[in-house]
């Protein structure tokens, strides 16, 4: 065979070979075997010196032909082959814009916030301003500040819990309402008035029942101020009664004891299920116990700073569980900390 029917031959097998190659890898490999530096052309090429003179020409031209041929074949494909890959590239991320999207789990406020920031509103448009006071309590500011006698059953062990001291520091307890935080907002802004909403957590060491829990949520108000009466507490809890509960609810204030108050009451709230007409849930009453309240006890002024014949205030507090229970008909107080996002997720 001459090395012209050679190099016919090994262009032919080339471009067959060429026509095979399905990715970028075969196609370098291809490259390689035939115009690499030891591939199948340049070894031909090598070859032209061994010709006799008279044939070398036409047969360098050849060569050259084939080499170039093979050159443009290679880049023709080499081009459809990276395009091809680069679509495939492009499919493997295509995004199907008209796929609905995946909802993003949306977080919720829990009942008792969504109470406390209604009740922060409504008492921020009649002055009170939101005073957070501590959890942890000295036993004085719990009680004895608060005009509670030495043996009142509300020290009793069995419902306070007590926090180890060293021996010989004064008794300190996790605070079993927010009333002592009256004490702190009085020594801060006496003499001058005040009107304070204090919210936060309470403990009670009691037996945890669909009705009670250990730690629980209150808050209190208190204004102090010349000329502060009874009324006006009637009034702060009627404007309070109607924006929580609803356009018609009414107030009920009935006699009761508290150490810190004189005198006291238990605040009702007309059952706002039934208006009044009675239901199981105001079993049959009309009313339902919200919270207890009264005019600020003249020892209580008077440890907080203020002259009792000058200054006089009115205080109260509630449970915002308990009402979250009432507005929203919660069964068992333990859903609160529970936290089941079933029942959390039920407040949107
Ligand atoms: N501290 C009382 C309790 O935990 C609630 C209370 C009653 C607060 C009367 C007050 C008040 O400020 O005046 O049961």
């Amino acid at each position: 065979m001459t090395i012209l029917e050679e190099l016919t031959e090994l262009e032919q097998q080339a471009r067959q070979e060429l026509a095979d190659v399905i990715d970028l890898a075969k196609l370098a490999e291809w490259k390689s075997a035939y115009l690499g530096k030891s591939g199948a052309v340049t070894r031909l090429s090598r070859g032209l010196g061994a010709l006799p003179p008279a044939e070398r020409p036409e047969a360098g031209q050849r060569v050259n032909a084939v080499r170039t041929a093979l050159d443009a074949a290679f880049a023709e494909v080499e081009t459809r082959l990276k395009h091809a890959a680069r679509d495939a590239a492009l499919i493997a991320e295509r995004v199907d814009v008209t796929m609905p999207g995946r909802r993003p789990r949306v977080g919720r406020l829990h009942p008792t916030t969504q109470v406390l920031r209604q009740i922060f509103d409504i008492f921020a448009e009649m002055g009170f301003q939101v005073w957070e006071s501590r959890e942890v309590e000295l036993d004085d500011y719990n009680f004895g500040l608060l005009n509670f006698l030495p043996n009142h059953p509300a020290r009793d062990m069995q419902d306070t819990f007590y926090v180890e001291m060293p021996p010989g520091v004064p008794s300190v307890v996790m605070r079993t309402h927010t009333s002592p935080g009256q004490i702190h907002a009085m020594h801060r802004y006496a003499p001058h008035p005040l009107r304070v909403l204090l919210p936060g957590k309470c403990y009670r060491n009691e037996q945890v029942t669909a009705r009670s829990e250990m730690m629980f949520h209150q808050f209190e108000f208190l204004a102090v101020g010349h000329h502060i009466t009874l009324g006006d507490l009637k009034g702060t809890l009627s404007n309070f009664a109607e924006r929580m509960f609803g356009h018609g609810a009414r107030v009920r204030l009935r006699p009761s004891y508290f150490p810190f108050t004189e005198p006291s009451a238990e605040m009702d709230i007309s059952c706002f299920l039934c208006s009044g007409k009675g239901c199981r849930m105001c079993k049959y009453t009309g009313w339902l116990e919200i919270g207890g309240c009264g005019m600020v006890h003249p020892n209580v002024l008077r440890n907080g700073g203020y002259d009792p014949t000058v200054f006089s205030g009115f205080a109260g507090g509630f449970g915002p569980e308990r009402i979250a229970i009432l507005k929203y008909g919660i069964e068992d107080i333990r859903w609160f900390h529970s936290g089941d996002l079933r029942f959390v997720e039920q407040f949107g």
